[in-house]
């Protein structure tokens, strides 16, 4: 099982090793892969050395599954070059999510579409993630209607210069590259990705349109503000869902409680409930502060964390990867 790692210098693509190598993936051979500035770099898995190739020798190397973090533009150009050597390409970009041709793939939600004539699959934007995960079980059970959320992103979802910034800016360095047209530290920036012409962002879009797709329901009704917040840990959310169908406040926690991939963190008693510095480094998706909506009937508020970099991509590709493997569809 020859595996590549597209972007392996990146932020994502770093994480991506880091979790190939905690789950013990069934791996033969590793093709770290990066941009012809980091060839020749030393990776460092399973305390071994590897040096990094450019596109071209890992295309030729015609590795099984190349998991993808290396941008939009990148993955256009060179996924179908790898799928065309036999290779299963797992794209972590926005290049290909959207194409009715290409799944989009969040496993404990809809792993079954899968197939082997899959050459090109989807991983989701990384705040779509966390989210569907605990929507699905609730709209099993009660049909969704309508989602209301705001999102509160950490910059590690921009990328290494996201992170430079921040931490410039906390030692008064102010010099440094910006990844964002202000300074973040110390600041919200109401904006994540480009405006589109409705006057929502292209991330919040994201949200819309990829949450109706891996659910399989284009009635769900979506809208979001997108938000980027100085912190490093992980993503959270603020969701308020309305139902076809009144629900259970208990019955919706232990069906979070039960589902694969969730923990729940939810006593407000003990002052309990999920934040990304504790959602850091974890696999999971944390619920928490579930509650009715008083204002509305059929319709709850809940708090939704994941490490971005881990279960909002790095992960979501690696057990995407694993789920091939286990049912042969490579
Ligand atoms: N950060 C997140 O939370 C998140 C979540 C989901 C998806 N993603 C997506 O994952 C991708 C990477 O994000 P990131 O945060 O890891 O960015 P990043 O830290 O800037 O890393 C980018 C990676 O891509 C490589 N790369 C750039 N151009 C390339 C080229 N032409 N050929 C080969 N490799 C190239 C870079 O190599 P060099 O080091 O050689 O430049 C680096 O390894 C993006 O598409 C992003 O949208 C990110």
């Amino acid at each position: 099982m020859k595996i590549a790692v597209v972007g392996a210098t990146g932020l994502v693509g770093t994480v991506m090793l880091k979790v190939l190598e905690e789950r013990n993936f069934p791996l033969t051979e590793l093709i770290p892969v990066a941009s012809e500035k980091s060839v020749g770099k030393e990776i460092t898995f399973k305390g071994k050395q590897f040096k990094v190739v450019n596109m071209e020798t890992a295309i030729a190397m015609k590795p099984d599954i190349a998991l993808f973090s290396a941008g939009g533009s990148t993955s256009l150009k060179y996924a179908p070059l790898f799928a065309e050597a036999g290779t299963t390409v797992i794209d972590n970009s926005s290049a290909w999510r959207m194409d009715p041709s290409k799944k989009l793939i969040v496993p404990e939600v809809n792993a079954y579409e899968l197939s082997i004539d899959d050459k090109i699959i989807a991983n989701p934007n990384c705040s779509t993630i966390q989210m569907v995960v605990a929507l699905k079980p609730l709209h099993d059970k009660y049909r969704i209607k309508r989602v209301v959320v705001s999102t509160y992103q950490s910059v590690t979802g921009t990328g290494v210069k996201a992170v430079e910034q921040m931490m410039n800016e906390r030692k008064g360095i102010t010099d440094g590259p910006m990844a964002y047209p202000y300074q973040i530290d110390l600041n919200v920036i109401p904006q994540i990705d480009v405006f589109e012409a409705n006057g929502y962002t292209k991330e919040e879009m994201k949200m819309i349109k990829e949450t109706r797709k891996i659910m399989g329901d284009e009635s769900i009704r979506v809208t979001a503000t997108t938000v980027r917040i100085p912190v490093m840990g992980g993503h959270s959310e603020s969701v308020n869902i309305e139902f076809e169908n009144d629900f259970d406040v208990a019955d919706v926690k232990s069906l979070m409680q039960k589902t694969p991939g969730i923990i729940l963190e939810d006593d407000i008693d003990n002052l309990k409930y999920p934040m990304p510095k504790d959602a850091h480094e974890k696999d999971e998706v944390f619920v928490g502060r579930i509650r009715r909506d008083e204002s509305m009937p059929n319709t709850l508020n809940m708090w939704i964390v994941a490490d971005n970099l881990r279960k909002g991509a790095a992960t979501n590709a690696v057990q995407i990867a694993e789920f091939l493997v286990q049912k042969e569809l490579i």
